[in-house]
């Protein structure tokens, strides 16, 4: 069950990053979004960019760093592999999330629930790095499951964006609200997974 859980979320992690890298590869920025967010997304263009190519490292890195095996067998790819997803996933996708949040579409309400997201992110990116030079590894477990479920507010964003849009909700109505509800219930999963993990799996020595 948790094994099918697992690998269910890591083909939604790789999908939306997968999503992402195509439409803003391919397509001209902002062409699959709100007219307003493209016209945004026009003039900070180095700002959004950033951070969707630098957040969705961290999605399509991410699941690979939870499988204990690979922690095990091959401790200096799980050790890089962190470092290439805290150093230039989390912390540029973090910041360009902090910068574009000023431009969010929906005013205040969107602009502050998306600066929080990006500060949270920022920080457990920063203690579970922290954690992890200290080689307190239960805690940097901790730190990451907290922020890779950060991460994974693109996905719980896109699946509330298509059930507004089935709903027949305006995306001006709903959007803002989408902001906070995007990650909050991923923090209260987080937290409980964490509460929830008792010492039944080996912490390994990563350095
Ligand atoms: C976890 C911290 C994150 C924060 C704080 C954040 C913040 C933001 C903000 C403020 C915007 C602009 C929204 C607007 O214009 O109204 C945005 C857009 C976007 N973000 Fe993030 N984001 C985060 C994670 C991610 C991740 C992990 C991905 C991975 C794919 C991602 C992909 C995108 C994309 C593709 C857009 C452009 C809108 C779209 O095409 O759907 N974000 N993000």
């Amino acid at each position: 069950m948790r094994k099918a859980a697992f690998i269910l979320l890591t083909i939604a992690s790789l999908s939306i990053a997968a999503y992402a890298i195509v439409a803003y590869t391919l397509f001209p920025v902002g062409s699959l979004v709100h007219p307003q967010m493209k016209a945004t997304y026009a003039i900070h263009r180095i700002g959004i960019l950033t951070h969707i190519f630098a957040s969705s490292l961290t999605l399509l890195l991410g699941p690979w760093q939870f499988i204990p095996a690979i922690r095990v067998r091959w401790p200096h790819v799980h050790r890089n592999m962190g470092r290439v997803y805290l150093a230039l996933g989390v912390l540029p996708g973090g910041l360009a999330g902090l910068y574009m949040a000023m431009y969010a579409f929906g005013g205040i309400v969107s602009h502050t629930g998306f600066a929080l997201l990006a500060l949270i992110w920022l920080f457990t990116g920063y203690r579970a790095y922290a954690a992890a030079r200290a080689r307190n590894f239960v805690a940097h477990r901790a730190w990451m499951i907290r922020n890779f479920a950060l991460a994974l507010g693109a996905l719980t964003l896109r699946i509330q964006l298509g059930a507004c849009f089935a709903a027949q909700i305006p995306f001006e109505t709903f959007y803002p609200i989408l902001a906070w509800t995007a990650w909050i219930p991923n923090v209260i999963i987080a937290e409980w997974i964490v509460h929830r993990i008792k010492s039944d799996e080996p912490t390994v020595r990563v350095s």
